[in-house]
């Protein structure tokens, strides 16, 4: 938000008080002749300006309005609410809910004590936003979100907004919150009718317990379920499966606050909760000047809240739609044939594991029937982020269990209460494992399979003898004709010899199988002999080269040489753990080579190289090629590459060396996390792990990993702090300082420096100085965040932007993990989802680098200039 000729007066005003009635009186006399029925194009209500029937005043952008309204067009009963410019009949927010105006008397401003008021002609207040305010120069502005919003003039505080008070109107970056520390809730109220904006007796909004998921009440009962967050999708919505979700994010920030919402999007979007219970996406189409109806619900009465009762599941495609689980009987079995399902099922036969009594052994004769394409029921705990086997072992063992699932993110889903709001999707959903006896499960048919079982895995072992007899004369025979094939189709184009194609044991982790894999050979004529003219950069593992397949594919080989720092195992890592990603945000891995002492890896090529050619090398033609604009989405890239890294996979993986070489950038400079080398993958249960072995480049490496060896997600947090003031800055992070330039910048100050035997003194040369993290926090402090910014891509429309940048950036290289925020925060933050930011703590300006188990003969370890070009296009 720049200077608008609205924020310029408010700057005016608040400079001079001489100004300040000049000001009004100008605004008052020009532009705001409310009694001829026009107003200006301001977006701000004052003290000073009164709002009076009919007139309104225009979010920034035209988008929306505030001003008075009767649902049913007449001038009866007059609310006051923010409208759509485009469609002035739909009403978003409603400020006098349950006290209409009769007449067009009424009229709004900012009342002595600062709040947002509305009266009636007879100046009485009929609403008022009702805060307790200390500042009397409050003013009120309606945003390009249809936010209204009270700020304090002195301090730019929020002190109320419609946003926070939503009526039945769901929009972009509108957050639903559940504060579980206050019990502060944000929910959306459905109108009493489609004429009376009156509180009706639905309301939508989320509920945190266990894991998050949202609701629509009727009165105090669920109505309808979203199913729990899963960090992507709300799982209990099987459309939520084919969308693309972009953007929908559930935050838990600050610790107990979690709130649900959108960003800002391009085009008109709205949620309503309309009378009758039903949310309702629209869309405005602006060729037929009209909503469309996107999605809503619930959409069939399978979707309403516990219609089969518990231990139903619903299937809107059977008839009847309600059923009992398999092993369940109804409760009331006349009520249940009359079509009345709401007493739901009950157990047939008794589980052996009395839930009563909890024996350690009882719960083993229990077993599991897997249902799926579920909805899951509600009620679910979360337990550890485990592998599904364990959440068995888990449920198996505690006889409360009766329930459980599995989700990548969400891990363990157990229940232990009855199971209630059951669907059966129709090719989407979550595999349900319910706890039965034994007896059950097996059913009749057992005691057939006690015979037949033993006769079948006879003929079955002697045919798998045949088999392998067989293969292995053929494997004898044809083996070389058949890796041919094989390399053939990987390589696409050449047919190759494969006697020189070596399979090392090591290899049997990772199933190549699924991979493609390229000869030497290709590769070799690809690059024209790994020629140097087609190298892209050299890293301490290797040089990159670009390559052109004969099919005319562009491709990066890096060619790990014998004598380089990776060996088999970093190598083996790499390929094992890129070959199982893909995300818009991760470079692609394409195919690799293993032959003889060569171990090569083949990816996508990326023409506009790394991101430190761009930031840091003066020599680069297109240095000045990446506006703000560019770098924002750069940093946003680079954040949702991570959140896919630390989440969203099928694995936890910490990246260990996040810095601008390793950020490629494809055509549209779009980033691409590179270099998964050193990647660490996690046991999905583990959070932090140590290392022995530190590897990555300091100035990016957290104080805790590069001293103790400890890393986690918020190490690569970190990174992603310095990488953030470096592409905002645009100098690098770490410099080495003489003496006295060091000295200057420590002060010697022993709270700088974290590692208790330090003296100022001595250690100093060996130190590497962060100079950014240093200018950056300094001038922060001194409130001329400015001067941190490249002046070349300063542009003071973005300047907010750009200073929150290094707000966030901040947050993220404080000293203590606990304190950095978790990378899904980071880009709620980045994308205004959360707007507060808390102040952050100082960081640690000085690493060292020469400690006994840290040497930069060490594999992977190297100074930032060191590693500069490596893999500079790969
Ligand atoms: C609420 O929305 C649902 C679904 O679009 C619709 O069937 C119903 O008629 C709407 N109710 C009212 C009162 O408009
Ligand atoms: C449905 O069955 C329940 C008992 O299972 C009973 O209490 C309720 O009155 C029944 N409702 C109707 C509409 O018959
Ligand atoms: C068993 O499960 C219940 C409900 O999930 C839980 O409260 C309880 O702590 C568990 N007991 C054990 C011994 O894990």
């Amino acid at each position: 938000m720049a200077f608008s000729p609205t924020n310029f007066f408010e700057l005016t005003m608040f400079n001079s008080q001489i100004l300040e009635l000049f000001v009004f009186q100008y605004l008052f006399i020009l532009l705001c002749l409310p009694r001829l029925g026009f107003c200006a194009e301001t977006d701000t209500i004052t003290r000073n300006l009164v709002l009076k029937d009919p007139d309104t005043i225009s979010s920034r952008g035209n988008v929306f309005k505030l001003g008075f309204f009767s649902p049913d067009n007449t001038t009866k009963n007059r609310y006051v609410g923010v409208f759509y410019n485009v469609s002035e009949s739909t009403v978003i927010w409603v400020a006098n809910r349950d006290k209409p105006i009769p007449g067009s008397s009424g009229s709004i401003t900012i009342s002595r004590d600062g709040n947002i008021v509305l009266m009636n002609g007879e100046s009485e207040i009929i609403w008022s936003s009702n805060v307790t305010t200390s500042s009397v120069d409050a003013s009120a502005h309606l945003l390009s979100t249809g936010n209204l919003v009270l700020r304090d003039d002195s301090s730019g505080r929020t002190l109320w907004e419609s946003f926070g008070h939503p009526s039945n109107t769901f929009l972009p970056t509108l957050r639903l919150i559940d504060n579980i520390n206050t019990g502060n809730k944000v929910v959306l109220s459905s109108w009493k009718t489609p004429m009376d904006p009156e509180v009706g007796n639905f309301s939508t909004g989320l509920q945190a317990l266990n894991i998050p998921q949202t609701f629509t009440w009727n009165g105090n009962r669920p109505y309808w379920r979203s199913g729990p967050w899963n960090g992507r999708i709300l799982i209990g919505g099987q459309e939520m499966y084919s969308v693309y979700t972009s953007g929908i994010t559930m935050v838990n920030y600050p610790p107990g606050t979690f709130s649900f919402g959108v960003p800002e999007g391009k085009s008109l979007m709205r949620v309503t909760l309309n009378s009758t219970g039903s949310l309702v996406e629209t869309m405005w189409n602006d060729h037929t000047k009209n909503w469309d109806t996107t999605w809503s619900g619930p959409q069939h009465e399978c979707d309403v809240y516990g219609t089969c009762g518990p231990f139903g599941s619903c299937n809107a495609l059977s008839s009847p739609i309600c059923s009992c689980l398999r092993g369940f009987e109804p409760k009331n079995s006349e009520e249940w044939g009359r079509g009345n399902w709401s007493g739901g099922c009950v157990w047939r036969k008794p589980l052996l594991c009395d839930r009563n009594i909890n024996t350690s052994s009882g719960g083993k004769e229990d077993g599991f029937l897997r249902l799926s394409y579920m909805k899951v029921p509600d009620f679910a705990e979360q337990g550890p982020p485990r592998m599904i086997e364990e959440c068995r072992s888990l449920c198996l063992l505690n006889c409360s269990c009766i329930a459980y699932a599995h989700d990548t993110t969400i891990g363990c889903m157990f229940w232990s209460q009855q199971l209630i709001d059951i669907q059966q999707f129709s090719n989407v959903g979550v595999d349900l494992y319910i706890r039965l006896a034994s007896s059950e499960l097996d059913g009749q048919k057992d005691k057939k399979l006690i015979i037949i079982i033993p006769v079948v895995a006879g003929l079955v072992a002697i045919l798998i003898c045949i088999f392998i007899y067989l293969l292995l004369i053929a494997r004898r025979k044809g083996a070389k004709e058949k890796l041919d094939t094989k390399l053939y189709e990987a390589g696409q184009t050449y047919p190759s010899d494969s006697a020189g194609i070596v399979i090392k044991d090591d290899m049997d982790k990772v199933n190549l199988e699924e991979f493609p894999l390229f000869t030497f050979e290709t590769l070799a004529n690809s690059t024209d002999k790994f020629h140097d003219d087609n190298m892209l950069g050299k890293g301490g593992f290797g040089p990159v080269y670009k390559g052109k397949l004969a099919d005319g594919k562009e491709i990066a080989v890096k060619r790990h040489s014998a004598a380089s720092g990776q060996g088999m195992e970093e190598f083996m890592n790499e390929v094992d753990v890129i070959s199982k990603l893909q995300h818009r945000n991760l470079v692609k891995l394409l195919g690799c080579c293993v032959e003889k002492e060569e171990k090569i890896l083949v990816y996508e090529y990326m023409p506009n190289k790394s991101l430190d050619l761009f930031l840091f090398d003066p020599s680069h033609p297109s240095q000045k090629i990446l506006d703000w604009k560019k770098r924002f989405n750069i940093i946003e890239g680079i954040g949702r590459g991570l959140l896919y890294l630390h989440r969203d996979s099928i694995l936890k993986i910490i990246h260990r060396d996040l810095k601008p070489s390793n950020v490629l950038l494809d055509e549209d400079y779009n980033p691409k996390i590179s270099d998964f080398g050193m990647a660490r993958i996690f046991g999905g249960n583990k959070d932090q792990a140590n290392t022995g072995r530190v590897v990555g480049t300091y100035g990016y490496m957290a104080p805790e990993y590069a001293m103790e060896g400890r890393f986690s997600e918020k190490s690569d947090v970190y990174s992603f702090g310095v990488l953030m003031l470096e592409i905002v800055s645009e100098k690098k992070n770490t410099n080495f300082h003489n003496h006295e330039l060091s000295l200057s910048l420590l002060g010697c100050v022993s709270q700088f420096v974290f590692f208790p035997p330090f003296s100022c003194v001595s250690n100093i040369p060996q130190d590497l100085i962060n100079d950014n993290l240093y200018q950056a926090w300094k001038l922060w402090n001194e409130d001329n965040g400015l001067a941190f910014i490249d002046q070349t891509i300063y542009k003071a429309e973005f300047q907010r932007e750009m200073m929150r940048c290094i707000h966030i950036a901040l947050l993220c290289v404080q000293e203590f993990p606990n304190n950095r925020p978790i990378i899904s925060t980071v880009l709620a933050m980045l994308s205004r989802e959360i707007v507060d930011l808390p102040s952050p703590e100082q960081p640690i300006f000085a690493e060292k680098w020469n400690r006994s188990h840290v040497t930069s003969s060490q594999m992977g370890v190297s100074i930032n200039n060191v590693t500069l070009t490596m893999l500079g296009g790969r």
